[in-house]
């Protein structure tokens, strides 16, 4: 048997979280790159339980969706008015009838807590024996937090709430994560049994170890190497912390596979991000959502990529992607903007003060500076001039333009889409093209320039720009 596979893992949000003072539920904060349940959802999945459940009452209607679209594997449970942590495990147990084999609690505001540590605390129940055991921890500060009572041989004998305690029990540094291991044929008799005779009038769910141990089973306890995985979100102060937490978490995971992070405390990577060995993070950077950065690859400063594929040996400075794709040797920026849909094949360039936007930027072309490329497909070997513009959309509709290969736009060239430029082609600086432009053709499409002599010096007497025209013309004195 696989002990540190559970039966059910059953993760408590329905509280309040009152103290976020937000219109958004507590779990749905997400800190790098995931809500808050998210986080405790992905931890409860790498143990494979059969089934998962979330407790859900404030906010259930935002919750509800959120799991409906981003946890499908969750039931969520709806418990209507939170009489505590016992009576919202009890509304899943009524709900769903006695889960037999091991039931793991959560709650959904703990984003640091790991697998690694939920097995542990699994494995440690399997192997005592137990009908219940609790995740704990030591800490300096346990004020406000249940306090793990033990007798002198060090057995858990209950758990006694911060606000329920005596003089002698608030000593007590151990105190209860809120995370449990349980048998739950025994859960679901002793939950019944759980009273409010405390401070809250609530059902506590610490009461069910007292409630199996009177009835004469095993309770224990794990304590936790790390008393920050059991850390809480209240209030948006524990928010930044905790993500600040995390964020180094995924940082030094990746320095210790082989990824320079030149500035780690600017540096920010959600927890959905692959970075290879030998790419460089400079400062001022966020990775986010599903990012790939192969190997050797340079980013930032400055950049934000969310959702964003960069190829190896890629160099990405001061810019903004969102659902791009950037091949190998490609370049970006200073101060590009590529949006959905922009595709940057090998060692293509898309340069200073440059937007992309379902374009594909063929192998080795280049968009160095100024320009807006929407809805195109451009070939190989391109070059487009600055500050030209692909005027994908009429008002109403949005459409495409071909560019061939090797082709050349002249610096401000308007590209009235749908157009097609054929391979080979040029097209004069400041035209504005309507009309397709054949394989090796050259498209202008401006005024003749007219040059009016002495116009200045006539019309604009007196002038710093007519004194400049008369001295060039050697006239100073006449
Ligand atoms: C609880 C524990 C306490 C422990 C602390 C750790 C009890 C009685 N006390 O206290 O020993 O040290 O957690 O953080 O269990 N929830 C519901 N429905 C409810 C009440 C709570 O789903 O009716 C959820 C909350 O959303 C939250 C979690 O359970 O995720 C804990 O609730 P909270 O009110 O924070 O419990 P504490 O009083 O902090
Ligand atoms: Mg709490």
């Amino acid at each position: 048997m696989n002990v540190t596979r559970p039966a059910a893992v059953i993760v408590l949000a329905a509280g309040e979280g009152t103290r976020m003072k937000s219109r958004i539920p507590k779990v749905l904060h997400e800190i790098c790159g995931r809500p808050l349940v998210g986080h405790m959802l992905a931890a409860a999945r790498d143990l494979r339980p059969d089934r998962l459940f979330v407790v859900i009452g404030h906010g259930r209607e935002q919750v509800g969706a959120h799991l409906a679209q981003s946890a499908p594997d969750a039931q969520p449970i709806v418990q209507a008015e939170q009489n505590g942590t016992g009576h919202a495990v009890r509304m899943v147990l009524e709900a769903v009838g006695t889960i037999p084999g091991t039931v793991l609690v959560t709650y959904g505001d703990t984003p640091l807590l790991r697998t690694e540590t939920l097995a542990e605390l699994l494995r440690t129940h399997a192997e005592q024996g137990n009908a219940a055991t609790v995740l704990t921890a030591v800490v300096a500060d346990p004020t406000g937090y249940g306090r793990i009572v033990r007798d002198e041989a060090g057995a858990v004998l209950e758990i006694v709430e911060h606000r329920d305690a005596g003089p002698e029990q608030l000593t007590i540094r151990e105190m209860n994560s809120g995370v449990y291991a349980f048998d739950g044929s025994l859960l679901a008799d002793a939950i019944k049994r759980v009273s409010t005779a405390n401070d809250q009038g609530e059902e506590y769910l610490t009461d069910v170890l007292a409630i199996l141990r009177a009835d004469g089973h095993r309770i224990g306890a794990h304590v936790a190497d790390d008393a920050l995985e059991v850390e809480g979100v209240n209030d948006r102060v524990q928010l930044a912390w905790l993500r600040r937490i995390l964020n180094d978490r995924v940082l030094v995971g990746l320095m210790r596979a082989g990824v320079t992070i030149v500035d780690p405390a600017s540096t920010f990577v959600d927890v959905g991000v692959t970075v290879e060995a030998d790419a460089v993070i400079h400062p001022g950077t966020q990775l986010r959502g599903r990012t790939v950065v192969a190997a050797g690859a340079e980013i930032g400063p400055g950049c934000t990529l969310t959702d964003t594929v960069v190829g190896e040996g890629a160099l990405v400075r001061n810019s903004i992607c969102d659902g791009a794709e950037i091949g190998p040797e490609a370049i970006v920026g200073p101060f590009a903007y590529l949006r959905p849909g922009a595709k940057l094949a090998r060692k293509a360039k898309a340069g200073t003060c440059v937007e992309v936007k379902s374009a594909v930027i063929g192998a080795g072309s280049k968009v160095p500076h100024l320009t807006y490329v929407g809805d195109a497909t451009i070939g190989e070997g391109v070059n487009i001039g600055a500050s030209s513009v692909f005027v994908n959309y009429d008002g109403v509709e949005k459409h495409h333009t071909v560019i061939g290969d090797h082709v050349r736009i002249g610096s401000d060239t308007m590209l009235i889409a749908p157009v097609t430029i054929g391979d080979g082609a040029y097209t004069a600086a400041g035209s504005v093209i309507v009309n397709d432009v054949p394989p090796g053709a050259m498209g202008v499409a401006r005024e003749r320039q007219r040059t009016i002599e002495g116009w200045v010096e006539r019309r604009r007497a007196g002038t710093t720009s007519a004194e400049a025209a008369k001295r060039a013309k050697g006239l100073e004195n006449k």
